[in-house]
């Protein structure tokens, strides 16, 4: 376990145990597979619940529960899996019914960061419930998918990139008609196409300058990597394992990492997203963002050039006018 990036995580680090992370209160009556710690005098740590309940089903309430408990580094993955199960059990659905899009966008995000610390299959597929109940939400009204992409946190990074492809791919495969499940399949796609990143140094996820060239060689590798951590099992759909590996293919070959010239559905709708995310983001670095129009406009150009089909593009830009 690396927890390279440890400082972003929802779970500090003990500032003297690095095998304990930090629960906040709120987080630890969530906690069901995760056991809790507590800290006693003299430094060490014992058991304070075991896996399998939470607190409320112990019986201990709010008031009772000690101020602070801890997580094993070990059941990080536990902890993120109890997380996304409680958000799935109403929380999320009602975040989204309340219709604050910074709050919804804000949990959703720092969840999708919590999972890229340690990307495991079952944490990143943990997202697929919660997606759904995002396409069903906003299907209902895409207006609130443009409010929601308007949110920007203080730090743009891989994270926010990732939920912004998935709110654009959901316009997107929304505007085609597709079958809700192959919607869900579309967003999940766009949440995970950049998996692979989170495997680069963090200076090279998000470049803001351009790479040298030992850099881009490494930095091409990410759809690749992506796949492999996508395959560490079975029964992820194939859209996401090919926008993972084909998002940055162009139809005229002229893409990487292998120049093939036949790009999935999934793998153009998710490329565009990306483009354009990219374009129109809004804390670019060095670059200045350029405005919508713009940048349809330059995507335009390489679905005239063939890297795109004309007919995935024309259904991404009115997803965006729509
Ligand atoms: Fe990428
Ligand atoms: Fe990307």
């Amino acid at each position: 376990m690396s927890y390279r990036h440890a400082h972003h995580s929802r779970f500090p680090i003990h500032a003297s145990n690095p095998d304990y992370l930090e629960v906040t209160p709120q987080d630890a009556r969530l906690m069901r597979q995760a056991p809790l710690h507590l800290q006693v005098v003299g430094g060490g740590f014992v058991r304070f619940k075991a896996s399998g309940q939470t607190l409320d089903e112990l019986g201990i309430a709010p008031q009772d529960q000690p101020r602070r408990l801890y997580l094993h580094r070990q059941d990080h993955e536990a902890a993120v899996s109890d997380i996304q199960r409680a958000m799935l059990d109403g929380m999320f659905r009602d975040m989204v019914k309340q219709g604050d899009q910074a709050t919804i966008k804000q949990a959703f995000t720092s969840l999708v960061e919590e999972a890229f610390l340690e990307p495991r299959l079952s944490t990143l597929m943990g997202f697929q419930g919660m997606v759904e109940t995002f396409v069903e939400e906003y299907s209902l009204a895409p207006h609130l998918l443009r409010a929601f992409l308007l949110v920007a946190s203080e730090g743009y990074d891989l994270t926010e990139h990732s939920v912004n492809v998935m709110a654009l791919v959901a316009g997107c495969a929304l505007r085609m008609g597709h079958a809700k499940p192959r919607v869900v399949d579309y967003c999940l796609a766009g949440l995970l196409h950049d998996v692979g990143k989170t495997k680069l140094d963090e200076h090279l996820r998000m470049p803001a300058r351009s790479l040298r060239q030992h850099e881009f060689s490494r930095y091409k590798l990410h759809p690749l990597e992506g796949q492999k951590i996508l395959r560490q099992g079975a029964g992820i759909p194939q859209p996401v394992l090919d926008a993972a590996a084909q998002h940055h293919e162009r139809l005229d070959g002229s893409g990487y990492p292998k120049g093939i010239r036949e790009v999935s559905e999934a793998g153009q709708v998710v490329g565009l997203a990306d483009s354009y995310e990219l374009l129109t983001r809004n804390n670019s670095g060095g670059r200045k963002h350029l405005p919508p129009l713009e940048s349809l406009s330059l995507l335009k150009k390489e679905a005239d050039e063939q890297k795109f089909s004309l007919d995935v593009f024309r259904h991404f830009a009115h997803s965006l006018a729509s």
